[in-house]
């Protein structure tokens, strides 16, 4: 009698049978860099992943390379928050002093966003009458990708959704002097979704909007054309990768993005979507670790080159492949 059960018989058998390997090489580990903090703050949530004074985010980085993990992406939050004429020092010092002291050991991509920095944490700068002014916007949001890029970051992240940003991006890190800043990747969070699963985030990054929502700018759960146009914009202005965003809600994009673009796409296991897990742990109605690696298990079966997961720094534990 046919059985499709004798392959998941022994642990060796389904061990043989399985169509997805990954390793730690292939996860993002977010941190958080929060000026002027004098000790570690806990994010409710988001279990060991911490908001950081500059010091303590070096002792972490040197901790998770232990763990086996080579790529990061930062989240700076500034004391001052500005409307506009963004400062960029604090962030040059964070990433230069990272990039010295640990080089190319890690790679460290920079979210490139404005909502942290705004006085109203919309990710963009607005008119007097509270709308978008996109020029205003891209300006910023590409000087201070530039800033990042020159002060050593290896990778830049923009999570903005304004309109356009990948090219404006592109075009200002190929303009540099003596092309030095060339050869900086640019991830694109380029299917970003309106969602309410940021909650943890927004907390940890002080980054919530103060009056409306972000429906303005990201996309509405319910447009999957929408969702698959935004990463193909992206790719055609030059990203080199994609990302889908909730990455659990949106796992159904994953292969047609990757098929009409045929670039890398990655999928970020966003705050809300780990806090449900450290949640129902919480509460004894699962195994912590065995519903993470199962989460990751099926963002490589949708298809997802990379994860960016806040579990990340469990991975060798959890035994994946170094
Ligand atoms: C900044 C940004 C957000 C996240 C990553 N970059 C929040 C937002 O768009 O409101 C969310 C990440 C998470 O929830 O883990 N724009």
């Amino acid at each position: 009698m046919k059985r499709l059960q004798r392959l998941r018989y022994s642990k060796n058998l389904r061990d043989l049978t399985s169509e997805i390997d990954f390793t730690v090489g292939q996860l993002v580990q977010p941190l958080f860099v929060v000026e002027d903090l004098l000790r570690d703050e806990e994010i409710p949530g988001l279990g060991d992943v911490k908001r950081h004074s500059k010091d303590s985010l070096l002792k972490q980085i040197s901790n998770d390379l232990e763990s086996g993990i080579r790529q990061f992406i930062l989240f700076q939050v500034p004391a001052k928050k500005l409307d506009s004429g963004f400062s960029h020092k604090y962030s040059s010092e964070v990433i230069s002093q990272v990039k010295k002291e640990f080089g190319q050991a890690i790679t460290l991509w920079i979210d490139t966003c404005l909502c942290s920095l705004t006085t109203h944490g919309h990710c963009c700068v607005l008119r007097d009458n509270g709308t978008q002014n996109l020029e205003a916007s891209l300006k910023e949001i590409t000087s201070l990708a530039k800033s990042y890029a020159e002060a050593g970051a290896d990778g830049i992240s923009p999570s903005d959704m304004n309109d356009g940003r990948v090219l404006k991006i592109r075009e200002a890190l190929d303009g540099a002097k003596n092309g030095s800043l060339e050869h900086i990747p640019i991830m694109s969070y380029s299917t970003k979704f309106s969602s309410h699963f940021y909650g943890p985030f927004r907390n940890a990054a002080d980054s919530a909007p103060q009056f409306g929502d972000r429906s303005q700018y990201q996309i509405d759960v319910r447009n999957r054309s929408d969702g698959i146009n935004s990463s193909i914009r992206c790719a055609q202005e030059g990203a080199d990768l994609l990302m889908v965003k909730p990455g659990m809600t949106s796992i159904d994009l994953i292969k047609p993005i990757q098929e009409k673009t045929g670039l890398p796409v990655g999928a970020y296991q966003v705050s809300g979507e780990f806090a449900a897990l450290t949640t129902l742990s919480e509460k004894g109605l699962l195994k912590f670790e065995n519903a993470l690696l199962e989460t990751w298990h099926v963002f490589k079966r949708a298809g997802a080159q990379y994860i960016i997961t806040y579990g990340a720094r469990r991975a060798k534990s959890l035994g994946v492949n170094l």
